[in-house]
């Protein structure tokens, strides 16, 4: 079972990074699971250039590379993401603009995210969405949401944040198990 789990906060410890460790403590213990803080990383959105529309694949040379690699890789994505001025974080908006590239390389992937924040949050959710469906991965998860009330920390305020993120990785098992071990039909 091959993870990549995208943390998408500027926060290395912030709300989302704890929604998402909840989601991963729920995968079986011989899951391969790959991280990616996209706030250590140096990258930019898509550019002017439409290279790819010629070579196939994205021409950027920067640390985007190696996470689209990455998500080559896995068999299951999931993301977290803050929600910033109605919508993903500029971390993860980057990132999907640099997935532009892929058609159809991650088609069948299983996809899910998990989402911290309070206001405004439904476009977030459908950024997300739109990015899996668009790509044809397979959308699961529990649509988790930890409402912040605070900047700084707040999770705790949301006693069922933990819980759907957890069910978060709880469902995307279950999908990953129908779908590669055939357990629909036992
Ligand atoms: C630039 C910026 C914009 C934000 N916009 C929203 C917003 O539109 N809706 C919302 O509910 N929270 C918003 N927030 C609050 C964050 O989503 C919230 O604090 C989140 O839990 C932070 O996650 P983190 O601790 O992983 O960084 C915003 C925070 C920042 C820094």
């Amino acid at each position: 079972m091959k993870i990549l789990a995208i943390y998408g906060s500027a926060r290395k410890n912030g709300n989302t990074a704890q929604m998402l460790d909840a989601a991963l403590s729920e995968f079986p213990a011989e899951a391969e699971i790959k991280k990616v803080y996209l706030g250590d990383l140096k990258y930019s959105g898509c550019g002017p250039c439409r290279e790819c529309k010629t070579t196939g694949y994205c021409v950027i040379e920067d640390d985007m590379q190696q996470v689209l690699k990455d998500m080559i890789w896995a068999e299951l994505i999931i993301i977290g993401s803050p929600s910033q001025f109605s919508d993903v974080s500029s971390e993860v908006k980057m990132l999907m603009e640099r997935t532009w590239w892929m058609k159809g390389a991650l088609r069948n992937k299983i996809g899910g995210y998990v989402i911290t924040g309070r206001r405004y949050i439904e476009s977030t959710i459908n950024t997300l969405h739109a990015f899996m469906l668009r790509h044809r991965m397979i959308l699961g998860g529990s649509g988790a949401l930890g409402y912040t009330f605070t900047e700084m920390g707040g999770l705790e305020n949301d006693p069922l944040a933990i819980r759907d993120a957890r069910a978060t990785g709880k469902r995307l098992t279950e999908l990953y198990q129908i779908i590669y071990e055939n357990k629909l039909n036992q």
